[in-house]
């Protein structure tokens, strides 16, 4: 091996754990403590006090927005609602059994074609394409659904708020407030977290300088796996599956002697429980009793609080993460099983294209190293001379390396 690789060889953080890949401004997370702050807001108070729009405004800006900043940034966000019509037309041509995240992921890329600034990675240009981007992500969600189901395309209500909006556009009716509040609330929490995989995946996209649009369609590829975003639709799988709180205990005895995980528990940084899921744990519990449905709510509690007291789970330090209650929350609120994940994105999209911004401001091409395992010298066998007997002969007589590429 080169004395200089020699020098790098550094035993690899499996899943990277524990590697500060970025340096951000945008949100901090205490995964001992269980905190987690927006440019220094704890997200407790936001929750409290803040709404979608004015998060969004925050992130992007690092300031709280003025009441007439505020005002014009919500009219800005109305007038990009509307669906352009290339988008339309590729809406009605998915197959009503499509995945909500595979159109997303689409449609989100086709999204770019039609944006004359595609290209423009300059701050202005960015700026314009997060907002349409935010704007736009309700629009075609609302409108996939609407047309899967042979309904027609609701039109957004520019006197609406996001998730008014969103709801009002997914059902044709003006939504009840406990839900409208439900999905706001959901929206604010899950905006930004840190370098997670999807966030991560967009900053590395963005620093080979490709444009937002192909940032964000790897985010959402990043996104949809079961692992990360789509852990709150595993939830609700879950408790589809349970099917009443009489079944908790023999279902929970089952997984663990199973040793299959539990879909919406543990977390790479969080060693403690997730602060999202305890905001969200109390709006299941508000939600539940408001839509006359607590009984699915009691079902997660029970499964929590039997994991968190199980060994299996004191051991490892898993508690409830952010995905755990969103399942019920979105549940009460009316969601669509299969759009769950979506409105993870829907949300997302604002974090997501915060850090592009920071990454674009001051960037450096990603571009790690990988140890490599493989052989350190194998021949080539003609294909005259390659039969099953001859590579297995090859194979045996590898020798395997330790070297980085
Ligand atoms: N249920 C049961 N055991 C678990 C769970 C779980 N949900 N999560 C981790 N473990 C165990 C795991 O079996 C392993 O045990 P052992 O030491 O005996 O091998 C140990 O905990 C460490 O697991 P890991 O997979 O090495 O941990 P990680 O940091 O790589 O994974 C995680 C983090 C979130 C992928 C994992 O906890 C998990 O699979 N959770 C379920 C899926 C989920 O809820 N994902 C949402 C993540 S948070 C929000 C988001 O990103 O969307």
């Amino acid at each position: 091996m080169p004395e200089k690789d020699a020098a790098v060889v550094a035993a690899v953080a499996k899943g990277l754990e524990g590697v500060i890949a970025a340096a951000t401004s945008i949100s901090s997370i205490d995964g001992t403590a269980g905190r987690l702050t927006y440019r220094g807001i704890p997200i407790e108070e936001l929750a409290a006090n803040s709404f979608y729009e004015e998060v969004a405004y925050f992130l992007w800006n690092g300031q709280l927005p003025t009441q007439p900043q505020l005002e014009q940034f919500m009219a800005d966000l109305a007038l990009m609602r509307k669906l352009p019509d290339n988008i339309v037309a590729a809406l009605k041509i998915f197959p009503t059994t499509s995945s909500g995240m595979d159109m997303l992921r689409t449609v989100i890329s086709l999204l770019s074609v039609s944006d004359p600034e595609e290209e423009n990675n300059s701050p202005g240009a960015n700026r314009r394409k997060a907002l349409r981007l935010m704007a736009l992500f309700p629009s075609i969600i609302a409108g996939f659904h609407r047309v899967r189901n042979g309904l027609d395309i609701i039109a957004p209500n520019p006197t609406l708020g996001h998730a008014e909006n969103f709801l009002y556009m997914l059902t044709g009716a003006k939504p009840d407030p406990v839900r409208v509040k439900g999905v706001d609330l959901y929206l604010v929490l899950l905006a930004d977290h840190g370098l997670n995989a999807s966030t991560f995946t967009a900053r590395v996209i963005a620093g080979t300088e490709a444009d937002m649009y192909a940032a964000v369609t790897g985010a959402l590829g990043a996104l949809k796996g079961p692992l990360h975003g789509g852990a709150n639709q595993g939830v609700m799988d879950m408790l589809d599956e349970i099917g009443s709180l009489a079944h908790v205990d023999a279902w929970f005895d089952a997984t663990m002697s199973g040793h299959r995980r539990i879909m919406g528990m543990g977390h790479r940084v969080y060693k403690t429980e997730d602060p999202r899921a305890r905001v969200l744990r109390r709006v299941s519990d508000e939600m539940g009793h408001a839509v006359g449905q607590h009984d699915l709510h009691e079902m997660a509690l029970r499964i929590e609080q039997r994991a968190i007291a199980h060994p299996h789970f004191l051991e490892r330090k898993l508690a409830p993460n952010v995905d755990y209650y969103s399942a019920t929350v979105l549940y009460y609120a009316g969601i669509p099983l299969d759009l769950f994940t979506t409105i993870f994105a829907m949300s997302r999209i604002v974090g997501w294209t915060a850090h592009l911004i920071e990454q674009y401001a001051d960037n450096r091409l990603i571009r790690p190293r990988a140890q490599y395992i493989g052989p350190d010298y194998q021949p080539y066998v003609p294909m005259a001379e390659r039969t099953t007997e001859k590579l297995a002969e090859v194979a045996q007589s590898l020798h395997m390396a330790s070297s980085q590429s």
